[in-house]
């Protein structure tokens, strides 16, 4: 299969520009900054679709942070979570005492988040936050509540601004709805 020359035709619509995102990003940086105020947080990136939410929001961050990343898989190729959470890369740094803010892409079905939390908690962080670019309440399967996120979004697969779908379209600027006829092709 040939890829396609403009990775924008593989999109039902644009969902999310990337003015908005800006405009969302730099909100919400401030408003980290606001509430951290005196601390010196982790950020802790979850790769790897959080890497471009990751490196755009710590720059609005006026604090002395730390940075480091975990990978963890819940998904393979399917555009479903199939609730096994699995650590693929674990921190570098020991977190006890540490204010942990956890940055993520998107919340979904809310497992991953929820199964990170409570293992970054059980290691001694002194607070665990969650910081989200996307929020999808629709799907939500665990008590799980973001404490800053970017966008509300429907239930629909998006991709883009370092969202993938089979590790294709993080690099499209703006957020977009997958065409269905990509997936179910595949
Ligand atoms: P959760 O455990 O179901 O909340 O899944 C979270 C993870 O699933 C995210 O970190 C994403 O990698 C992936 N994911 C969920 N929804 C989407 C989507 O619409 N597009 C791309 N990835 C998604
Ligand atoms: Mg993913």
């Amino acid at each position: 299969m040939e890829a396609s020359a403009n990775i924008y035709h593989d999109l039902t619509r644009v969902l999310v520009t990337r003015e908005e995102i800006k405009e969302a990003v730099s909100k919400l940086g401030k408003r980290i900054t606001a509430d951290y105020q005196g601390k010196a947080p982790l950020c802790v990136g979850i790769l790897k679709g959080a890497i471009v939410f990751y490196s755009d929001l710590i720059r609005e961050i006026d604090l002395p942070l730390r940075t480091d990343f975990m990978a963890v898989s819940s998904y393979g190729a399917a555009t479903h979570s199939s609730g096994v959470v699995k650590v693929m890369k674990d921190l570098d740094m020991d977190i006890s005492g540490m204010d942990v803010l956890i940055i993520e892409d998107i919340v979904d079905s809310g497992v991953t988040l929820n199964f990170l939390k409570g293992r970054l908690l059980a290691r001694g962080a002194a607070s665990v936050k969650i910081a989200t670019l996307l929020d999808k309440p629709a799907r939500r399967r665990v008590d799980l509540k973001a404490d800053y996120f970017c966008f509300e979004i429907p239930d629909e697969f998006v991709v883009g601004y370092g969202l993938d779908w089979n590790e294709q379209y993080r690099n499209l600027p703006d957020i977009g709805v997958l065409s269905p006829a990509i997936y179910e092709k595949a």
